[in-house]
């Protein structure tokens, strides 16, 4: 199958979820290398902070308003940026994560599948066509490491992740024949505000910037997945392939939750 990057002479790069974490940096190193990006979050100071830091260094990034759960808000945001130049490249990167605390089927649980799962697809339902009917363009849909199996206090985060990984996998055969590349991002733990307020050790944890950085490259890459730290990943997908009573028994054990 034909993999279909695109580059900055195709349009813009559009990041959701930049106004902190790991999509701003993500914003600000694509921005580095040659592409102009359409960014977007509900706070539009941060986003005019990001844009005037590119500007100092000579580079463009357009701020965008908007919130992913707003299904007809999202239509109209893309239309906006169309407006400008196509968009070429979508890292539809907005995430969010409640550690579950006993509530687990109450309104956190709700947020974070309207938030991952439904504002990546409020994202995608006004986009792809228009990059069908272009015959030319690249979706990267932010997922986790966490969304390779059902783990202790992530009943909502590693579900909706995991429905996104999956999702990705389908829309590359439906997609790429069609111009339209598809990847699915899977970090480990970064160093980020959402993870700042996590209470339980975080193996493996990496910098920002390091993360941006290997999403910048896999993006450019003949990769479907963008997975790293190395070590989490295969570690995480080898304990999958375990017969479940080894599995729940490794992970609960390894996470203090046996
Ligand atoms: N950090 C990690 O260890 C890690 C690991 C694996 C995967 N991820 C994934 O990476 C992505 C980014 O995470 P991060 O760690 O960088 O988190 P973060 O710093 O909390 O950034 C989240 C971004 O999403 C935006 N956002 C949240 N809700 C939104 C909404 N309803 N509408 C529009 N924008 C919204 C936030 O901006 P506003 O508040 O301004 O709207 C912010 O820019 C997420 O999908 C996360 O699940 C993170």
């Amino acid at each position: 199958m034909t993999l279909t990057r695109t580059r900055p002479a195709d349009g813009l790069a559009w990041v959701t979820g930049a106004s902190s974490g790991i999509g701003r940096e993500l914003a600000l190193q694509l921005a580095r290398s040659g592409w102009r990006v359409a960014v977007t979050a509900r706070r539009l100071e941060e986003l005019q902070l990001l844009a005037k830091q590119a500007a100092d260094e000579g580079h463009v990034i357009l701020p965008f308003v908007g919130d992913v759960t707003d299904r007809a808000g999202m239509a109209r945001l893309i239309e906006e940026i169309e407006s400008q130049a196509p968009i070429a490249l979508a890292v539809l990167n907005v995430g969010t994560f409640f550690p579950d605390d006993g509530a687990w089927f109450g309104d956190a649980f709700r947020k974070t599948f309207d938030v991952n799962l439904g504002g990546t697809l409020n994202g995608l339902e006004p986009l792809v066509p228009k990059m069908i009917a272009r015959g030319r363009g690249q979706v990267a849909i932010m997922a986790s490491v966490a969304g390779y199996a059902g783990l202790p206090r992530s009943i909502a985060y590693s579900s909706s992740k995991s429905a996104l990984i999956v999702m990705a996998q389908a829309m590359r055969f439906m997609l790429e024949p069609r111009g339209v590349g598809v990847q699915v991002i899977c970090p480990g733990f970064v160093e980020t505000p959402l993870t700042d307020k996590n209470d339980f050790p975080m193996p493996f944890l990496i910098k920002v910037e390091d993360a941006a950085r290997r999403i910048c490259e896999g993006l450019v890459s003949d990769r479907f997945e963008i997975a790293f730290p190395r070590r989490m990943v295969w570690l995480l997908k080898a304990i999958n392939l375990l017969p479940y009573r080894a599995y729940f028994w490794l992970v609960g054990r390894g996470t203090g939750q046996a």
